[in-house]
């Protein structure tokens, strides 16, 4: 898979941090009853890798994600536990060319210039822009397409339902992420209505 066919999806990649293994089929099928099928589930907890088995197992139609990919065992772990994606906040070179050795579609994090040309340098087109809002954000993408106009990027970080249709509208922008689809008092109170209810809202963003 080229990661742009990410974007195919729709216009909100979700950033989902999964406490509780139970959870995480329920979480995912909401999500993918309100359209959003291309999951990122961060490396943040001791369930992750667990959670993504169990999703690309039982939820039919989604594609699941490994996010805070940050080393190339993360790297291996992710590709183990069925993910047919990796995201990392930054990018090297090792986990770039580690990625493409075991065939694990990466989408690589990128702040500025010079890690543009890091990552585009290795044949990456299509980047993470993180921390998006804290970094620059559509004043920095905005700057960085003169450039680099043909790199394409997903902003993630800080960005809301309110602030996407900004990124989304911008030329080098295909897809935002946001851990806004799956808000903590919603999975905690099991609102799985709730969360398809996010979910279908983005799909209106573009
Ligand atoms: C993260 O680091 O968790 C992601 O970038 C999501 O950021 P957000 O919570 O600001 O959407």
């Amino acid at each position: 898979m080229n990661t742009l066919e990410l974007a195919e999806h729709g216009p909100v990649i979700p950033v989902i941090v999964i406490q509780k293994l139970e959870d995480a089929v329920p979480m995912a099928q909401a999500l993918v009853d309100g359209g959003v099928r291309v999951l990122e589930i961060t490396l943040r907890t001791p369930v992750a890798l667990k959670c993504m088995e169990a999703i690309a197992r039982s939820v039919k139609g989604a594609i699941v994600g490994a996010g805070t990919i940050r080393t190339v065992d993360d790297a291996q772990a992710a590709r183990d536990a069925g993910c047919q994606f990796g995201v990392s906040p930054g990018y090297t070179s090792e986990i770039g060319h580690y990625c493409r050795n075991i065939g694990l579609p990466l989408l690589p994090g990128v702040a500025t210039a010079s890690e543009v040309m890091r990552a585009n340098g290795d044949g990456y087109g299509f980047l993470k822009f993180f921390p998006a809002s804290a970094a620059g954000g559509i004043p920095l993408l905005k700057a960085l397409h003169g450039p680099f106009a043909d790199v394409a990027f997903c902003p993630t970080g800080g960005i809301s339902v309110e602030t996407a249709p900004q990124y989304l509208a911008l030329p080098n922008v295909k897809v935002c992420g946001g851990s806004w689809l799956t808000p903590a008092d919603a999975v905690a109170a099991k609102d799985w209505a709730r969360i398809t209810r996010l979910a279908q809202e983005v799909g209106q963003l573009r």
